[in-house]
């Protein structure tokens, strides 16, 4: 048979609220054209982030029911130790509540102001974290991700060449350790190569510098490398993220993405004195090492999740998914960076909307839009969120591309509901020219995005930032 299934069929339902256009118009404009103000139950598909919003498995809720909630050394803990060496290879394993609180501890250890970072790109706790410290996060993407219509196959790689260069620079300050992002958020969720893996690693060994992977989508990652290079396709998904995680001296880990799971990650190393230090600041900040601020049935939901996620009839079935979404818009010649990855489409609203200047913030409008037209929440990745302003000059500068991210949920919608999305993008698609732009009315210091309040540029009202 052609045609891929879920491999899975339904036994709880959400019911999803149905609202008017009026009643949406009305919704919006109270939420100051900030979807991240409007609440879940006015919105119809929800696709503002893959991250926390994954379907359960019926094995998943029956592993909940047999936690171990025991304050130290809980079942739950040894068999999420176990999977997680199993998978990853590292013996060292400590539970977090999510995965920046992991950046956070790993980075408090180990970073100290001055530092570079270097990875193909932060994610923006990850950099937030860094640059907390009084360090800098360096992104090296591969050239061939700022050129969206591209197909080449690993855009998520590092750029070696600027790798190499910086290491050689004889002024380079401190690095405590690389990272590289697995897939690349950042980049439109596409995979690193292998290659690139090695070759990275390569580099940085020659100058004895450790790699920690952010492994958020690493199953996505090694199901891509399986897809896209030919050299893997006969092996297992097991045996190319061992491939991966061999090359590391250790991974930090959202288990809401890859972990399956509504809550929780994990830092997963192979230095025993390293881990112990990590394991006493843990006591301060989150829990006892053996519970890390999760209950035990997170603990569980991760165990069985990580287990579940690289079964590979459920990563063809999540990489048909997205692509189906991408070719459906594709066919409305809707710009999107291609070649799809697995988490997320990314609409670039630069070429949708090109008669709306960056400061008027296309993505902003399209994901108004969409959410006017359907009801169908995504979020901007442009300008809004990486705009920033110029220290010396004081100007506002853009963010590097200006998109719409339409993030996939993990076994939580079927394709009626993708077509659902390629029709309300494509009606909107179809009135473009009559869109305007919106002007940011407030504006916080840091990470706006998510309360920076807007009105249509029609109204032009002043910017009242508080800082
Ligand atoms: N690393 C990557 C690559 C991420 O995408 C995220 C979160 C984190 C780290 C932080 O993990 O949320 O568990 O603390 N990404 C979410 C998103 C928020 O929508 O892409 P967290």
């Amino acid at each position: 048979m052609r045609t891929v299934i879920e491999p899975f069929r339904v036994k709880t339902v959400e019911p999803i609220k149905f609202t008017t256009a009026s009643e949406r118009q009305a919704i919006l404009s109270r939420a100051g054209y900030n979807l991240f103000s409007v609440n879940a139950e006015d919105v119809i598909v929800d696709l503002l982030t893959d991250s926390g919003t994954s379907a359960l498995s019926h094995e998943q809720w029956a592993a909940m029911m047999h936690a171990d909630e025991s304050y130290a050394g809980c079942k739950s803990f040894f068999r999420l130790r176990e999977t997680v060496e199993k998978i990853f290879g590292f013996p060292e394993v400590i539970p977090v509540h999510q995965g920046r609180a992991a950046e956070r501890l790993l980075f408090g250890q180990l970073v100290m102001s001055g530092d570079v970072i270097v990875s193909n790109t932060h994610f923006d706790t990850t950099r937030a974290n860094i640059e907390a410290l009084g360090a800098t996060a360096l992104d090296l993407p591969s050239r061939e991700f700022l050129q969206s219509a591209s197909m080449y196959p690993f855009k998520g790689d590092i750029d070696l060449e600027s790798v190499a260069d910086f290491l050689s620079r004889k002024d380079r300050p401190r690095m405590p350790f690389a990272m590289i992002t697995i897939t690349n958020n950042a980049a439109g969720g596409q995979p690193a190569s292998l290659e690139n893996l090695r070759e990275y690693v390569r580099l940085l060994r020659a100058h004895d510098i450790p790699l920690f992977i952010d492994a958020a989508r690493f199953a996505e990652n090694a199901y891509l490398i399986k897809l896209r290079s030919p050299e893997y396709a006969n092996q297992s998904i097991e045996q190319i993220v061992k491939s991966i995680f061999e090359l590391a001296e250790g991974c930090l880990m959202s288990a809401k993405k890859d972990g399956l799971s509504n809550i929780g990650g994990f830092l997963a190393l192979r230095d025993k004195q390293l881990a112990s230090r990590l394991k006493e600041q843990l006591i301060l900040t989150e829990g006892f090492p053996t519970y890390g601020g999760l209950a035990g049935r997170d603990l569980e939901s991760i165990h069985v999740g990580l287990n579940e996620v690289l079964d590979e009839s459920y990563l063809r079935y999540r990489a048909v998914s997205a692509e189906y979404l991408a070719r459906g818009l594709l066919s409305h010649g809707i710009p999107i960076s291609t070649p799809p990855g697995m988490h997320a489409i990314y609409v670039d609203a630069g070429r949708f909307l090109p008669h709306i200047p960056w400061h008027e913030f296309p993505g902003q409008v399209l994901v108004c839009e969409l959410y006017l037209e359907a009801g169908v929440r995504a979020c901007e990745i442009g300008s809004v969120m990486f705009g920033k302003t110029d220290p010396s000059t004081g100007k506002a500068l853009p963010a590097k591309s200006e998109l719409v991210r339409l993030a996939l949920p993990r076994r939580a919608y079927s394709q009626s509901h993708y077509d659902y999305v390629i029709e309300a993008l494509a009606n909107v698609f179809d009135r473009k020219a009559s869109l305007a732009g919106l002007k940011m009315v407030e504006a916080p210091c840091r990470l706006r995005h998510f309360t920076a309040r807007f009105e249509p540029v029609a109204t032009r009202a002043n910017l009242s930032a508080s800082c």
